[in-house]
């Protein structure tokens, strides 16, 4: 009898932390995804740039390239009504994206400028990739400084 008890208290924990995930919408955890995927792509560029990891042309080219179709990728659905931080506790995304979403989608415009830029010299060596790095990560920052809770 006991046994039985304890077996339903960590099914009904389990079956909560699964509720607690489901709850976050798909619409947020599939653009933090896309997010992290920007992440995975500029710090093996960065790395690079910085001497962290040896120079690779064809690994600078393919995290390049993969950074000019990622930042192509329609934003139509990633942002619905009421998925900002404030309603969304996993979210990071600040309520200003709602009040401007033109001049926050054109964020995703200057990113691929930037990541374009990037592709096109990212195979010739380590000096090159470090000469776009600034407005690339700038793409970046430049977004999350207008439209996403800081880090601290
Ligand atoms: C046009 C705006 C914009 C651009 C450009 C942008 N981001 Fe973001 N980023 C956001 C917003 C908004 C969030 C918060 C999303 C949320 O939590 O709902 C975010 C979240 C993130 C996160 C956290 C994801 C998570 O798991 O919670 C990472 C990492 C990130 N961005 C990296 C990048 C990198 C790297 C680039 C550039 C290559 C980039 N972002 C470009 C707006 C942008």
């Amino acid at each position: 009898m006991k046994r039985l008890l304890s077996t339903s208290v960590v099914l009904g924990t389990v079956a909560t932390v699964a509720l607690a995930q489901s709850n976050v919408p798909q619409e947020v955890r599939a653009r933090q995804g896309l997010m992290q995927n920007f992440a995975f792509s500029l710090s093996t560029l960065g790395n690079m740039a910085r001497g962290n990891i040896e120079y690779d042309a064809g690994l600078a080219q393919a995290a390049a390239d993969r950074l000019v179709t990622l930042s192509s990728i329609h934003q139509n659905g990633y942002w619905p009504d009421g998925t900002s931080a404030e309603e969304i506790e996993a979210s990071r995304a600040l309520p200003a994206i709602w009040e401007s979403k033109d001049d926050f989608m054109s964020g995703f415009d200057d990113l691929h400028q930037a990541a374009t830029a990037m592709a096109e010299v990212a195979g010739d060596g380590q000096q090159a990739v470090g000469g776009q790095m600034r407005s690339l990560g700038q793409a970046c920052g430049g977004c999350h400084e207008d439209y996403r809770i800081s880090d601290d």
